[in-house]
């Protein structure tokens, strides 16, 4: 059994700790931005393809308290680094403070510094030679996390990325629209509506359509990874960086149980997005552009044509189909698209058409705008907050009576 971090948009830890332990994860312990847990190979493997909420998976390599940089140095000169990648391999540092180890340590250029000279001199010692540094394309990718420790100093912790491109990167978005939301968000968005997975799912303002696609992935219980591990089977891409890593490749039947689990997984994906409902799933916007983007998103998960319906519409004229659902709706907030005043009569004409022609349904407004969301003249029956990147947000439920 290894240790592991697997990170998340702040927020969504609770959820992401639910989705590890239905894989089969022990230990969970939420952390600032992610969950610590630990597994073995077949739930690690079940974490990588099917979290829906992760954005990446380290591997915890090792665990020392130091004092400062230069004790960090000192500190990882006796950590066998050879035999976490070979010299040929390019390597990179990136060190996660939180605030009072910020305040201690500074500058975490230096505090890199630090570590990567410890693993060079390691590599030196052992072969004479040194693996060299990437800063952009990596093969290994290194993360030193930085914590409150106890009387013997900090705790400094390494962990080894071991999924490269984040998990949130799909691949079925190529060109996304201005304010796109990250996969993995949208998808904690989609759970966080505790829409059943039958009822009828509507995107009002769908973008690039990112909350629409993962709520039909998650409703037919498709592979979040299907294009990406696809990619891999097929021999054009590697997908994740552990499988180019050494805890990975030394042992042949773990690359066999990975490339096993992951055929049956696209086969399983492949044949649920055949059987996606009709008039299930409706994706607006009122740009033409954007709904041709979410047309060309599910053409590339293989959705057969005219099973989403999509249309160029006015979200503040739509109407319901069913008699019960539930409608999500990410408005421009004035940060990023939009200014703000006109924004406000978009907000509360989207509140009276929730009244007037959504009976029966629950409505959901995600937005980062705390004071737009005054201008929906409706009472809210829940604000749960989430953090997109830097902007604190909420996703605001109407029950409509
Ligand atoms: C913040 S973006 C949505 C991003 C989307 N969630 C994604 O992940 O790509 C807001 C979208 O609302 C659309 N929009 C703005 N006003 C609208 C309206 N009145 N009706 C429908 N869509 C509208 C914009 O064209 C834009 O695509």
């Amino acid at each position: 059994m290894n240790n592991f971090f697997a990170s998340c948009p702040r927020g969504m830890e609770a959820a992401l700790s639910k989705e590890l332990h239905e894989a089969g994860c022990r230990g969970l312990v939420p952390y600032r931005g992610g969950v610590d847990f630990e597994a073995e190979d077949e739930a690690l493997f079940k974490v990588i393809l099917g979290s829906r909420l992760a954005s990446r998976v380290f591997l915890r390599l090792a665990e020392r308290h130091v004092q400062d940089a230069k004790h960090l140095y000192k500190k990882f000169l006796d950590f066998d680094w050879t035999e976490v990648f070979d010299v040929e391999q390019t390597f990179k540092i990136t060190t996660l403070f939180d605030l009072v180890t910020k305040e201690a340590f500074g500058n975490a250029m230096y505090v890199s510094q630090n570590l990567k000279d410890a693993v060079v001199d390691v590599f030196r010692a052992k072969y004479n030679v040194r693996p060299d540094v990437d800063k952009e394309d990596a093969d290994v990718s290194i993360y030193l996390r930085l914590d409150q420790g106890d009387p013997r100093g900090y705790s400094a912790q390494i962990l080894l990325d071991l999924v490269g491109a984040p998990l949130s990167r799909r691949g079925y978005r190529r060109s996304v629209g201005e304010a796109p939301l990250k996969e993995n968000l949208a998808a904690a968005i989609v759970g966080a509506t505790d829409w059943n997975n039958t009822e009828t799912f509507i995107d009002g303002m769908c973008g690039s359509g990112t909350m629409l696609i993962e709520a039909i992935m998650k409703s037919a219980n498709v592979c979040p990874q299907l294009l990406r591990v696809s990619e891999y089977l097929a021999g054009r891409s590697l997908a994740y960086d552990f499988l180019d890593h050494a805890w990975f490749t030394s042992h042949a039947s773990r690359e066999e149980a990975f490339n096993k689990f992951a055929q049956s997984e696209v086969e399983r994906s492949l044949k649920a997005l055949q059987n996606i409902e009709k008039d299930k799933f409706y994706g607006y916007d009122i740009d033409d552009r954007m709904v041709e983007v979410t047309r060309q998103a599910l053409v590339r998960l293989g959705i057969p044509d005219g099973r989403v319906h999509l249309e160029c519409k006015n979200a503040t004229t739509l109407t319901a189909p069913t008699p019960t659902g539930v409608l999500v709706c990410n408005p421009p907030y004035g940060e990023r698209m939009g200014d703000v005043d006109q924004l406000r009569g978009l907000y509360h004409e989207l509140g009276e058409n929730f009244k007037a022609n959504f009976k029966g349904w629950r409505a959901f407004v995600f937005t980062g705008n705390l004071e737009l969301r005054k201008s929906i003249a409706l009472q809210t029956s829940a604000r749960i907050p989430f953090q997109n990147g830097k902007i604190e947000c909420r996703l605001l439920r109407y029950e409509l009576f």
